[in-house]
C-alpha cells in the first residue's frame, strides 16, 4: 500500500458517495491500481466518514457506505428506560469493566492487582491524592505524572464519577436534549470516566450514536484511556471513539467543532490558574459547541469547590452563555451566587471488588467512596431553560432578597429547591433559591408537621420551582440564614400548577 493509493481511496470516496446514496466499501478497491483488501480500505476512510457525513454498516466481511441520516431528538422508549432505571436501582461499574481496570493494575504493576504490596500503594495513591485535594491555595497541586495516582484514582475516585455522570446523561436524555447522533468532547477526561459512562450508559440504549473526543494533559491518564475506553466500547459499538488529545484545555487546544455535548467533570477546580483565565479558557471552548449543543460543568459538592464554581458559571452568563439548569431566574433577575452552595445527591453506588479490597484494612471508611453528591451546571448559547415558570406580574411572594425585613411574619414565596433533605428523620430541611441575591434560605419542615397540603416539599426533585403559601419567616443569627417555617397551615405546590390545570 503506498501513500498514492491511500490518496486514491479517499478520492474515490468522495467521488462514489456523491454519485450514489450506498455502495459496498469494497467497490473502492476498484479505483486504486495497488492490491488493497477491504480492510484497508475501511482503515483509511473510518476517520473521513463522520466529517464526509457517511457512515459504515458492517455487512458480512465487507461494509455498505451510506448517507447519515439528520440527527433526530432521542425519545427514550419503555424498555430503554426500564433497563435504565433498573441500573440506576443498584448502579454499578459492570463487572466487564472491573475486570479491565483490574487487568489494567496487573499491567502496570507486574503483580496482581489484589497483591497486599500493591492494595497497599494504591491506599498510599489515594491517601495523598486526599491531602493535596484538601490543600489551599498555591500548596494546591494536583497531577497525575505517576502511575499509582491514575490507578489510584481508577480504584477509588472513579467508580462513583462514572455512574454520576450517567445520572447528568439520563437526565438530559429525558429532558430532551440529546439527539439520536451526537458529537461529544470531554475536556480532562482523565482514563476516560465520561467516554465510559456514554458507552455504559448507550448500551441500555437500543439506536443512539454518539462520537466522543476528548482533551487530556497527562500521558499516564491517556494511557489508562487507550486500554480501558476502547476496549470497553467495543470494535463495532455505537459509540465511536475517538483518540484522546494531549493538551492543555487552558491553551487553547485543537477541537473540533459543532460539539452537541461538551463536559468538564471534576476538572476545572484542579487547574491552578486565576479565576478569569478559567473562564476565558472556557469561554475560548464553548465557540466550538453547536448552537444548541450543552456544556456541562460538574465540581465535586464540597463547600469549597462547589461555590467557586458557581461564581465561575455566573461569570460565564455574564460573558453572555446562558444556563439551561439547574438554577431557575423566575424573577427573571441573575443571582450573585457569590456564597452559592447547592448540590445534587443520588442514591450510593455498589463499591467495585478493587474498592473492598482497599478497604479491607484498619481504616476502611478511608477507602470505601460510593456516595454521589455534585455540583453541576448545563449551559448553552441560546436561551432555552429547564424551568420555565416565571413569577407573574402582581403576584404576591417576597423576593427572598427581602424576606429579612420580614422576620416572624407569615408569607408566601416561590423558590427551587436546591439540595437534598439536609435534616433528619425528625425535621427536613432543604435549601431553596429564587435567583434574586439573597443570603442561604432553607425551608424547613418538621415531621409531625407533614401534611398532604405541605408534603411536596419532600417530594420535590433537585431543582424544582415550588409555591410556598403562609410559611413563617425565622432568622438564624448563628449562620446570618433565613428559615421559612413550614407548618400544618402552609400550602407546598409545584410552581404554575394552577395554570397548567387550566
Ligand atoms: C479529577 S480528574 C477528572 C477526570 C474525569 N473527567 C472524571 O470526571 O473522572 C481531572 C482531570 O483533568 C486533567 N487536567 C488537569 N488540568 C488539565 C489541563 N490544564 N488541561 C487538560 N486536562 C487537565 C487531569 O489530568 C485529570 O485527568
Amino acid at each position: 500500500m503506498t501513500a498514492m493509493s491511500d490518496r486514491e481511496i479517499v478520492s474515490a470516496l468522495k467521488y462514489v458517495s456523491r454519485m450514489k446514496p450506498s455502495f459496498m466499501l469494497s467497490e473502492l478497491r476498484d479505483y486504486t491500481k495497488d492490491e488493497v483488501s477491504t480492510a484497508d480500505v475501511y482503515r483509511i476512510v473510518e476517520p473521513l466518514l463522520d466529517e464526509t457525513g457517511l457512515r459504515a454498516v458492517p455487512e458480512g466481511e465487507d461494509y455498505r457506505i451510506e448517507r447519515l441520516p439528520k440527527p433526530a431528538p432521542l425519545a427514550l422508549g419503555k424498555e430503554e428506560l426500564e433497563r435504565v432505571q433498573t441500573f440506576f436501582k443498584a448502579p454499578r461499574v459492570p463487572r466487564k469493566l472491573e475486570r479491565l481496570i483490574e487487568n489494567y493494575v496487573e499491567r502496570k504493576t507486574h503483580r496482581q492487582y489484589d497483591d497486599p504490596a500493591v492494595l497497599e500503594k494504591l491506599r498510599q495513591a489515594v491517601q495523598a491524592q486526599k491531602t493535596q485535594y484538601w490543600k489551599e491555595g498555591k500548596a494546591r497541586k494536583i497531577d497525575y505524572s505517576s502511575g499509582y495516582s491514575v490507578l489510584g484514582y481508577l480504584a477509588y475516585q472513579f467508580p462513583v464519577y462514572f455512574v454520576q455522570f450517567q445520572h447528568v446523561l439520563h437526565d438530559l436524555a429525558t429532558d430532551g436534549l440529546l439527539k439520536d447522533r451526537i458529537k461529544v468532547l470531554d475536556i480532562g477526561t482523565g482514563p476516560g470516566t465520561v467516554p465510559l459512562a456514554i458507552v455504559d450508559y448507550y448500551n441500555r440504549l437500543d439506536r443512539a450514536e454518539a462520537t466522543v473526543y476528548s482533551l487530556e494533559k497527562y500521558d499516564e491518564n491517556i494511557e489508562a484511556y487507550l486500554t480501558l475506553v476502547p476496549e470497553y466500547a467495543g470494535q463495532k459499538g455505537r459509540v465511536r471513539i475517538e483518540k484522546p488529545v494531549k493538551a492543555d484545555l487552558m491553551e487553547k487546544p485543537p477541537v473540533p467543532d459543532g460539539i452537541d455535548l461538551m463536559v468538564f467533570s471534576n476538572v476545572l477546580n484542579e487547574i491552578d490558574a486565576p479565576f478569569d483565565a478559567k473562564v476565558d479558557a472556557v469561554v475560548e471552548l464553548a465557540s466550538h459547541l453547536a448552537p444548541d449543543g450543552n456544556i456541562v460543568i460538574i465540581e465535586p459538592a464540597d463547600k469549597e469547590n462547589s461555590t467557586r464554581m458557581r461564581r465561575l458559571v455566573r461569570r460565564l452568563l455574564d460573558k453572555g452563555l446562558g444556563i439551561y439548569s439547574p438554577c431557575a431566574f423566575i424573577w427573571c433577575d441573575k443571582c450573585k451566587a457569590d456564597m452559592c452552595w447547592s448540590f445534587e445527591e443520588k442514591d450510593d453506588i455498589q463499591p467495585t471488588g478493587l474498592m473492598k479490597k482497599l478497604a479491607d484494612t484498619e481504616e476502611s471508611y478511608k477507602y470505601l467512596n460510593t456516595d454521589i453528591k455534585f455540583s453541576y451546571a448545563i449551559l448553552r448559547k441560546d436561551t432555552l431553560t429547564r424551568e420555565k415558570y416565571r413569577v407573574p406580574r402582581r403576584a404576591s411572594y417576597m423576593r427572598l432578597a427581602m424576606l429579612k425585613k420580614h422576620v416572624e411574619k407569615r408569607l408566601n414565596v416561590v423558590a427551587a429547591v436546591m439540595s437534598g433533605d439536609l435534616g433528619d428523620k425528625k425535621d427536613h430541611v432543604f435549601k431553596i433559591c429564587d435567583g434574586t441575591p439573597a443570603g442561604p434560605t432553607y425551608a424547613m419542615l418538621a415531621q409531625y408537621n407533614v401534611k398532604p397540603d405541605n408534603e411536596a416539599l419532600l417530594k420535590a426533585k433537585y431543582g424544582d420551582v415550588l409555591e410556598f403559601e403562609n410559611v413563617l419567616v425565622r432568622y438564624n443569627k448563628e449562620n446570618d440564614s433565613i428559615n421559612l417555617l413550614v407548618s400544618k397551615g402552609s400550602i407546598v405546590s409545584p410552581a404554575g400548577a394552577e395554570e397548567n390545570e387550566e
